[in-house]
């Protein structure tokens, strides 16, 4: 498939290095223009491209920057893009640690909502409740036991098939997990998100979130992280062949 990938960090750098093994096209943007990331690209087999250009080139477009930055992508990025073309939403709104307060969001928006809006189409969340690291390393063929599965949601069917297949394409149980209005289940700090489960241990942690209690699994999730608890997980970054510890 042509996969159109905006943001070249930890989680955009790696998506776009697999999904490029597994032969698929894929164009990598991030904020400072296609020469800052042609060497990544050539290492990975990408090709560099502008933010503008990468939300053209897929049948699939990837998000993969932080929440807040959304706000600043180019106006009417997706105005011309073919309604077809799926959005994917990988962002994780963490106001302490990264995105400062967003206030729709403070006050009951999900995070892939916020997006949606922001950017003026509906996306499908995935991929937001794996750590970079389990991304890299984690991924295996359909079938290997103990194989980790991830988690999409969305509402729209084929959207979600086509994600779900992704899914499954890098190395992980696909599981539907809803409309886009259940996402809150996987939000940070809840007890699907980062846990490296499989399908059916992954399906009784959506089951057993509790909506009231999303913004203290937040609080939760970035108290974890803050006082390197169990939560925190150092991952590692990957930028043309170098790479350098990092917290999520
Ligand atoms: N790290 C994880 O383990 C992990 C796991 C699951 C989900 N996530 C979520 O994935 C998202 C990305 O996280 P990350 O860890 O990959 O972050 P990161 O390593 O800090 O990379 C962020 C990327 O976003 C790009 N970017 C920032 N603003 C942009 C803009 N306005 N236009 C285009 N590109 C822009 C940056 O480009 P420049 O360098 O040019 O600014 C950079 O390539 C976040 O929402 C995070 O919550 C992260």
């Amino acid at each position: 498939m042509r996969i159109g990938v905006i943001g070249a960090g930890r989680m955009g750098g790696i998506l776009a290095r697999h999904l490029a093994k597994r032969g698929h096209h894929v164009s990598i943007a991030n904020s400072r223009g296609p020469d800052s990331v042609t060497a990544l690209a050539a290492e990975i087999s990408a090709t560099p491209v502008s933010v503008v250009d990468a939300a053209k080139a897929g049948e699939i477009v990837i998000i993969a920057i932080p929440t807040k930055a959304v706000a600043d992508l180019p106006r009417a990025l997706f105005a011309n893009v073919p309604s077809n073309v799926v959005v994917i939403d990988i962002g994780n709104y963490h106001p302490e640690l990264r995105d400062g307060r967003i206030d729709a969001i403070d006050r009951g928006m999900l995070d892939s909502q916020w997006v949606a809006q922001q950017i003026g189409r509906p996306v499908i969340k995935a991929f937001n409740n794996i750590l970079a690291k389990s991304l890299l390393e984690k991924g295996v063929p359909r079938g290997t036991k103990g194989r980790i599965a991830l988690s999409v949601v969305g509402d729209s069917l084929d959207a979600k098939a086509a994600v779900l297949r992704l899914v499954d394409d890098l190395g992980f149980d696909p599981v539907d997990g809803g409309d886009l209005d259940d996402s809150w289940r996987q939000q940070p700090g809840t007890p699907a998100y980062c846990q490296d489960l499989e399908a059916a241990a992954l399906r009784r942690a959506l089951a057993e979130a509790d909506r009231s209690r999303i913004a203290e699994y937040r609080r939760k999730g970035a108290t974890r992280r803050a006082t390197g608890g169990a939560a925190t997980t150092s991952t590692t970054r990957f930028v043309a062949g170098r790479s350098e510890d990092a917290h999520l």
